[in-house]
């Protein structure tokens, strides 16, 4: 299986991260950071609980305080898209059965995973990179540990801020940490950046929306929908997606299964380019926040970020169905 650390800030679609981290059995889920994002780290923190408990998993996955704010900008969080609570539009959450972790902080708590699984373990991060980049610039020497770190965000020829279109909501709140992972030529290289261009094409239309309840409608596959639901009025409103809303975050989790070697490629089809990246970081550019490619290397090279721009999106949603019937199994 592979070993993976889930730094995300819940979120709908980090709901579904945290779902496929928790239930399909190629992943072994060492532990969570709840950071600062699309809610504050208060609310992501209940989020991530209350989801665990949900899912039966709130006594097997420790959940730790991640960053709090970002490195240098103001704190902006996504009401817009999520809701005041960062997860709203159910009544199904559970109240949490367990608590944030206290024994440790959460950059002792990854750095303890990653040496327990050294050259193995990935992180995944579905959030800002505020809490990856505060591990590495701390712990330098973690770098040579990791083996992957599937990131959300960016967008290529897309962004999603009404502020800035070009800029990716992940990447603009904390563009000063993004940067430090995506122009570290001893990690960028490790990184997979699942950007925009990806993620639009994961759709939760009608369809997925009826499948999600056709194996019984059980209060755990209700919480599921009605966040689908949300997530899509939202999309609808905020940013005028007709069909449903793209469920971003989960997309990490796929490519590991090809680069792992768990699935055949012809399963997966991820289609990537090496780009080398930085993001936009002066607050007064019209670009804050945007990703900027400025080189390309070839798909052999072990050069660059890789940059996810296609999947076999029937294999993603099969591996959603299949996580929501593991779980209601439980
Ligand atoms: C990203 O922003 C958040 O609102 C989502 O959870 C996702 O991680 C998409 O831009
Ligand atoms: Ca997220």
């Amino acid at each position: 299986r592979i070993p993976i650390w889930l730094d995300c800030d819940p979120g709908h679609d980090d709901a579904v991260a945290i779902l496929l981290s928790c239930f399909l059995p190629q992943f072994e889920l060492l532990g969570i950071s709840a950071s600062y994002g699309n809610a504050s780290p208060e609310k992501t923190a209940y989020n991530a609980l209350s989801l665990l408990t949900a899912m039966g998993k709130c006594n097997q996955i420790p959940v730790y305080a991640g960053a709090q704010r970002p490195w240098v900008r103001k704190a902006i969080y996504a009401p817009d898209i999520h809701g005041q609570s960062g997860l709203d539009g159910t009544n199904l959450l559970p109240v949490p059965r367990a608590q944030l972790r206290s024994d440790k902080s959460y950059l002792e708590a990854m750095t303890e995973a990653i040496e327990t699984h050294s050259g193995d373990i990935s992180l995944i991060s579905t959030g800002s990179l505020t809490s990856v980049a505060t591990l590495l610039r701390e712990k330098p020497h973690l770098k040579s540990k990791i083996r992957y770190i599937s990131i959300m965000g960016g967008g290529i020829h897309v962004g999603n801020r009404n502020e800035n279109e070009s800029a990716e909501f992940n990447i603009w709140i904390d563009p000063q940490a993004a940067n430090s992972i995506l122009q570290d030529p001893e990690v960028n290289n490790k990184c997979i950046l699942i950007p925009l261009d990806l993620t639009h094409k994961a759709i939760a239309t009608k369809d997925v929306e009826s499948r999600v309840l056709s194996d019984g409608s059980t209060n755990f596959r209700r919480l599921f929908y009605d966040l689908f639901v949300f997530f899509g009025h939202s999309y609808e409103n905020a940013q005028g997606f007709e069909s449903g809303a793209p469920v971003h975050d989960p997309l990490t989790l796929m490519p590991l299964l090809e680069l792992y070697k768990l699935q055949s490629s012809e399963a997966i089809k991820f289609e990537y380019k090496r780009l080398e990246l930085n993001a936009v970081e002066s607050e007064n550019s019209p670009d804050l926040g945007q990703t900027k490619v400025f080189k390309e290397h070839s798909k052999n090279s072990n050069k660059g970020t890789i940059v996810g721009f296609d999947l076999n999106i029937q294999y993603f949603w099969d591996q959603v169905y299949l996580a929501l019937n593991l779980a209601s199994q439980e």
